[in-house]
């Protein structure tokens, strides 16, 4: 494992994740079906509810999915033997959202940032451990090392906290990483300072990497290929550049122009959470269509199934934008 020249790194085919309570069921993913490519970027796109955090968990084992298919480099992710699962979890990490989430408070950021080697390495010795601790935290930028090692999270502003954390995300030298919202808890300047630290370290560590955001604009940043997803289903596909400047769906040309553009007012930006909060039990339509501003009458009862407009840029539309 990790070492096959396999370009498909990741691959969803047909994956459907049900929440039930009681007789209702959200389709957190309904059939949803990409591949990430070795050493690759992808970005995942969609607002709050859209089943992005739960793609990310069942990409890195951490949830089921009721069918479909997940394939790492080939292989089916249910069907790895324990050895296996252990090294996909060695060799495979989450960024999250919140680094208090993976920071503990009251430990040392050695102790966090260790942990990984004492679950893996635990015969590495001491010395070792703390040298490996004292070169990851160089690399992501907590200079110089020694002055932050033995401090307390506490003590770290929101951007170094968060560059703590992914320091604990890289000391096992993982070869995939799924970033959930890594930079949503930070004030703008940390933000651009945490997505060029990814990119930075995706040039030393050559990992491939689900980057998981409501914010289409770090998304176009850091990738070069995203999915938009809208209420569990993938509504658009292609190069990050594409989407950006030619979006085809309606949803992905609202996440658009809610990006804030420079020097405009904050009250004057629309209200991004325009999904209604429902729970379905499958749409028979498009997700989109209740409050699609060019919506007729087919998109609420007929499914549009992603079709390529060329240079691998795929909708789900039946009346794209292009
Ligand atoms: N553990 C869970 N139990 C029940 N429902 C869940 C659970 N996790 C997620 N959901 C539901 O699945 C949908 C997708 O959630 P999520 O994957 O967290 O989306 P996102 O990360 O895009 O906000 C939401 O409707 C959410 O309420
Ligand atoms: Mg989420």
């Amino acid at each position: 494992m990790f070492n096959s020249n396999e370009s498909e790194f990741l691959k969803f085919s047909n994956v459907t994740k049900i929440f039930k309570s009681g007789h209702l069921k959200t389709y957190a993913l309904d059939s949803v079906s990409f591949s990430l490519m070795e050493n690759e970027i992808l970005s995942v796109v969609g607002e709050s509810g859209s089943g992005k955090s739960t793609l990310g968990l069942i990409a890195i084992a951490m949830e089921t999915y009721n069918s479909g298919n997940v394939y790492f480099e080939g292989r089916e992710i249910k069907k790895l033997k324990r050895k296996e699962l252990r090294k996909f979890r060695e060799k495979s990490q989450m960024i999250f959202q919140d680094p208090y989430e993976s920071l503990n408070p009251f430990n040392s950021i050695y102790t966090s940032v260790s942990t990984p080697l004492y679950g893996f390495h635990s015969k590495m010795p001491y010395d070792e451990k703390r040298k490996s601790v004292i070169k990851i935290l160089n690399d992501v930028g907590l200079m110089p090392a020694t002055e932050y090692i033995d401090e307390f999270p506490t003590k770290l502003s929101g951007g170094q906290r968060q560059r703590a954390s992914i320091a604990r995300s890289f000391i096992l030298n993982p070869k995939f990483i799924v970033a959930d919202e890594p930079t949503s808890m930070l004030d703008a300047s940390s933000v651009a300072e945490i997505l060029t630290l990814l990119k930075k370290m995706k040039e030393q560590y050559k990992y491939s990497m689900l980057y998981i955001s409501h914010d289409i604009a770090s998304a176009h940043y850091i990738s070069d290929r995203m999915v938009v997803m809208n209420l569990g289903r993938i509504i658009e596909s292609g190069s990050s550049d594409e989407i950006v400047n030619h979006p085809a769906h309606p949803y992905t040309k609202k996440l658009i122009d809610s990006v804030p553009k420079l020097g405009e007012k904050l009250d004057n930006i629309e209200n991004v959470n325009f999904i209604p909060k429902y729970i379905n039990g499958g749409m028979k339509g498009c997700t989109y269509s209740n409050i699609c501003p060019i919506a007729r009458d087919k998109c609420k009862t007929e499914r549009p199934e992603l079709f390529d407009l060329g240079n691998n840029h795929y909708v789900a539309c039946f009346y794209p934008l292009i």
